[in-house]
């Protein structure tokens, strides 16, 4: 027996990146898993990668549509018989610059999607699963959530706040349901190409471990996480970044 053989998980932005790498471990780990993204395509050749329908369910849809979440969460319960894990893992940061420029709809948007959504999904899966059966839930932040990050600061400023909700959420739905949160650095993704692109060498040679992140490293301890071996750990943010905040760095 693998360590969640009998449970389903919902993995959201999970096509590709970090939610994809979250996926892959959840299904290694013998879980079914749900996952979603706004592109069909790319989501039925992410449960192909999964091992197919026996493992991975994909639902195309955008992550703050309530319709959407409670269809991919009845799907869950439908086809694989519960919801036992969620993975908020959708995150967007669609303006760079300063907070003194930032158009307000953009503003809203990222808050939005970042965090309202991040809500929503719990609370929708309480509801329908985790308030009579339990569960556990992991938000995927930002090491930009836990300090300053000029340029990108209303997006740090959305992670400081899923950070927040997470601890919220932890007192709320305990001793059934824990919730905790990941804070990573940057991870080779398509959303962080901007950030190292050309000059990865550079980049890394700021992080006291020397690289970067690979989508991966996040996988491992969001599963870690969700499991059993983290039993007694709710309301709490891991930060993996490769010792980067300890030098005084966020991105
Ligand atoms: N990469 C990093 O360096 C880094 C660091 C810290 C935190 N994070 C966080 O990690 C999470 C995942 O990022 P990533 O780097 O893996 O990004 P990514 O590689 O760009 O993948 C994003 C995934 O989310 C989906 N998605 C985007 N917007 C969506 C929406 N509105 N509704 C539903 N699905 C949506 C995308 O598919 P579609 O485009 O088809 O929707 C894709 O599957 C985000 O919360 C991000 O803030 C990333």
């Amino acid at each position: 027996m693998s360590r969640f053989t009998g449970k389903t998980a919902i993995v959201t932005g999970a096509s590709r990146g970090i939610g994809l790498a979250i996926a892959e471990r959840l299904v290694a780990d013998g879980a079914k898993v749900v996952i979603t993204a706004r592109k069909a395509e790319a989501l039925d050749e992410a449960v192909q990668s999964l091992g197919g329908l026996d493992n991975a369910l994909g639902v195309a849809g955008h992550a703050a549509d309530l319709d959407h979440q409670v269809e991919v969460i009845s799907r869950a319960i439908d086809t694989f018989g519960s919801a036992d894990l969620l993975v908020n893992n959708t995150g967007i940061n669609p303006a760079y610059g300063p907070l003194t420029e930032l158009p307000l709809d953009a503003a809203r948007k990222v808050i939005d999607v970042n965090c309202i959504a991040a809500l929503s999904w719990v609370q929708q899966i309480h509801r329908l699963w985790m308030k009579e059966h339990g569960g556990a839930i992991v938000n995927v932040a930002s090491v930009a959530g836990l300090k300053p990050a000029p340029g990108i600061a209303l997006y740090g400023a959305s992670k400081a706040m899923l950070i927040h909700l997470t601890e919220e959420l932890a007192v709320e739905l305990g001793p059934t349901i824990r919730v905790n949160a990941v804070a990573p650095a940057v991870v080779k993704t398509k959303f962080a190409t901007a950030l190292y692109e050309g000059r990865e060498e550079t980049v890394a040679a700021q992080y006291p471990l020397r690289r970067l992140g690979e989508p991966e490293d996040i996988g491992s301890v969001v599963g870690f996480l969700l499991s059993k071996d983290a039993a007694w750990l709710t309301g709490q943010t891991i930060v993996i970044d490769g010792g980067l905040t300890l030098t005084g760095g966020v991105e």
